[in-house]
Parts: structure tokens; C-alpha cells; sequence
């Protein structure tokens, strides 16, 4: 039985003070995310001791960060020392601003790519034959071995071969001398929303299992899913078998991927996005005129409520996602919001000024495209975090992998 409170304070302790740098990616008057690298060491160094607990490694998958330096940095001072992201490009970000640690890429590679994945990726996940041949052949020309990760497909209906056709792919990897097979993972909750249970776990570890006896080795992963699985890990409930697992959205955000509940003991203040509003007026609930399509294809519909004070904060389409942005202060709605213009009912909440910085708790939607908006500025609360001088403008620098 896990000695959970404890876990939580020698987390903190451990965590200690991180070397003081500011850290201010990008200017924008208007929008900001803030990002504290404080609290997501922490995070980090928690679920790494709920991991270790179990004998599973914990993987961080930092591709939320879009290649951000710090994001990779405050991980590492948590104390995982290995990061997995979805993008080349990002992996190459990450090199080339001196993150050193072991890199997994996420996403199947293509064999077009397949020269870059072997150059930056320590371990790759497969499920195609083809791409593999490629990887072993760019492996083959410089000189190296690719570790590789084979996905199984287990109900998901996402990436991964499905188990009846694992013992053909193995069979016909091994002659491939470029490559080596060293684990098995799969991926549950991304596409089809399936649940990652205890059944489907013990399927993974049992085509572990058969994998081992056709290599006729131990695989080094079997790495038993994402965020999704931190609730069986938390109830001590994850089969046998299972040593590693992928986890992006509760380290950044310290939820529960399956109730958005905090999970106990992890910060869900790592980010915060903040946008100063430009115009507070009473208007009518309800359009007046004919209502037809908008900007984006939906015709809208609003509850006729009166009238309501209303706000704008500069922050739009463009820099966040709607659906998954919520007022920090739970007096403020949300109402809509068009390419650059976030509507706001502040009746609730008042009273506000025109400049007044409204703060919002972004969800992993929200985080992603305000990452990736050059509109919305990035800025590490104190202290922050990075090896060398931030820089002037984010995202998007030119991409080193593609040389
Ligand atoms: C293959 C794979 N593993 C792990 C993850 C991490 O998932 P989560 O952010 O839900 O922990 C993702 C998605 O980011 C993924 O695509």
C-alpha cells in the first residue's frame, strides 16, 4: 500500500530550489502563457515516485511543450530522464538547445523521415514493416542500431499491429540487423476514448510475452499506455509485466484524463493564460438581424438572458481552443469567441476595467494552440529554467532536423 502523503512531501522536498533565470519567449501586450517550471518538476518528481513504487519507468512526454526548451528542462529537474514527443522537430529543437537526454519518438515514423529518426531518436514506436526496413536501412548507413518499440493495436482502433498479426511482423524483423526490437507498448483513450483497464494491460503483457519467445530475449519496454494508466498505477492495480509508461497530460496538467478531477497531490497550475481585455459594454443577450452562418461554419445559438455585461479579452480562434478554456475566476463565462476576439459574460463577476488582465486555466487543447501561437507571448514564472538565454520569438524557429 502506497504511503501517498509521504510520497507528496518527500516529492516537494526533493524538488528543491531550480537556478534563477528569467525566461520571456515572446512580447505581446495581450496574451500570455505562463508557464511554472516549479511546479511541474514537481509533478514530475511525484508520479516518478508513484512509478518507481511499482517498478515502472516513467516516460514524460513533453510534446504539449512544442519543443519549448524550458518545458523539457523543468521535467528533467524533476527527475525523469527520458522525454518522448510526437515531432521530429521538436526532438531536433530540443538537441539543438542542449537537452540532453534520451528522446522517444511517438509518433510512427515515416520511412521518408527515416535518416532523421535514427540521427535524433533513441527509440522509436512501430507497427509497419516498411518503415522499419527503412529505419534499419538508414541505421545500416550510419553505422548504428535503432531501438525500436512495437506497437499493438488493443481496442483503441489508433496505431499498433493487431495481436494476431504480431507473430508474422516479428518473424520477419529478424533478419533485420539495423534495427532491435526492445519493447512493446499501446496506446488506449486517443481516438476510440477506450479506457485503459486491467484486461487490456494483460493482453499487452501477454504478447510480450510471446514476442520474448520468438526473439528469445527479454524486451527491456513493455510500456503499458499514457495518462490513461495512472489511475490502475494509483490503485496499485497495473498487471505484472507492465515497466513503463507514457504520461503528457496529467504531468502538465495534474488531472485526471478520464474526469478532468485533479489527481491528488499534483499542481493543475503549471500554466495559466492570461489576456487583457479590451472592451466591457452591456449589450443584449440575443443577435439582432438575421442570423446565418459564422466565421467558422456554425450557425450559433445564444440563450436569451437579457442583458449582460459583456467583455473582450484579446485572445481568439487563433490562439487557444475554446473547449477546453476555462475563466479561472468561476463567476466568468465564457460566451464565444471569433478569430481574435474572446467574449466574455462578466455580470457576475465585476467590477472589471478595461486593460484588467483576465486569467483562464487552459486545458490540453487550450495549452497546445496557445503554445503554439506566435500572438500569445510564453513566460516562465520565477525562477525560470533554460541553459542558455531565451529566445526573442516563439514558436516556430527554423527546424535543425531537416538539414
Ligand atoms: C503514443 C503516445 N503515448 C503517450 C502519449 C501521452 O498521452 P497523455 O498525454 O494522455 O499522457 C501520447 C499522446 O500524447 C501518445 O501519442
Amino acid at each position: 500500500m502506497l504511503c501517498y502523503r509521504r510520497l507528496i512531501h518527500r516529492a516537494r522536498r526533493e524538488t528543491g530550489p531550480l537556478p534563477s533565470l528569467t525566461g520571456i519567449i515572446a512580447m505581446n501586450p495581450s496574451a500570455c502563457l505562463h508557464i511554472d517550471q516549479q511546479l511541474l518538476s514537481e509533478n514530475v518528481r511525484l508520479l516518478q515516485a508513484l512509478c518507481q513504487r511499482q517498478g515502472v519507468e516513467l516516460i514524460a512526454v513533453v510534446k504539449a511543450g512544442c519543443g519549448l526548451e524550458g518545458i523539457a528542462r523543468a521535467v528533467l529537474a524533476g527527475g525523469c530522464g527520458m522525454l518522448a514527443d510526437s515531432r521530429l522537430d521538436n526532438i531536433g529543437r530540443l538537441q539543438q538547445a542542449g537537452v540532453d537526454a534520451p528522446m522517444v519518438l511517438l509518433r510512427l515514423p515515416s520511412p521518408s523521415h527515416a535518416d532523421a529518426v535514427v540521427r535524433l531518436a533513441d527509440i522509436s514506436l512501430n507497427s509497419e514493416y516498411d518503415a522499419i526496413e527503412a529505419l534499419h536501412l538508414a541505421a545500416l548507413r550510419q553505422g548504428r542500431v535503432h531501438r525500436i518499440m512495437l506497437m499493438v493495436e488493443l481496442g483503441d482502433r489508433r496505431e499498433g499491429v493487431v495481436p494476431a498479426q504480431l507473430p508474422t511482423l516479428v518473424e520477419r524483423l529478424r533478419p533485420l540487423g539495423g534495427v532491435r526490437v526492445v519493447g512493446i507498448g499501446s496506446n488506449f483513450g486517443c481516438l476510440g476514448g477506450v479506457r485503459t483497464t486491467v484486461t487490456n494491460l494483460s493482453e499487452l503483457v501477454r504478447c510480450a510475452r510471446d514476442v520474448e519467445a520468438r526473439l528469445g530475449y527479454r524486451l527491456e519496454h513493455v510500456s503499458g499506455g499514457n495518462s490513461g494508466a495512472l489511475p490502475l498505477l494509483l490503485q496499485g492495480r497495473l498487471p505484472a509485466g507492465i515497466n513503463q509508461l507514457r504520461v503528457g497530460f496529467s504531468m502538465l496538467l495534474g488531472r485526471n484524463p478520464y474526469t478532468d478531477e485533479p489527481l491528488p497531490g499534483l499542481h493543475t497550475g503549471v500554466f495559466e493564460l492570461e489576456a487583457e481585455l479590451i472592451e466591457i459594454q452591456t449589450k443584449p443577450s440575443l443577435p439582432e438581424g438575421e442570423v446565418v452562418l459564422d466565421a467558422f461554419g456554425q450557425v450559433p445559438h445564444f440563450e436569451d438572458r437579457g442583458p449582460r455585461i459583456r467583455g473582450i479579452v484579446g485572445l481568439g480562434r487563433l490562439d487557444t481552443d475554446l473547449a477546453t478554456l476555462r475563466p479561472a475566476d468561476p463567476r466568468i463565462e465564457v460566451i464565444g469567441a471569433s478569430s481574435d476576439h474572446l467574449i466574455l459574460d462578466l455580470t457576475r463577476s465585476g467590477p472589471h476595467r478595461i486593460g484588467e488582465r483576465i486569467r483562464f486555466v487552459p486545458g490540453y487543447g487550450a495549452l497546445v494552440q496557445a503554445m503554439l501561437s506566435p500572438y500569445v507571448c510564453k513566460q516562465f514564472r520565477q525562477p525560470a529554467l533554460t541553459a542558455e538565454p531565451v529566445p526573442a520569438r516563439w514558436p516556430l524557429p527554423a527546424s535543425p532536423w531537416r538539414r
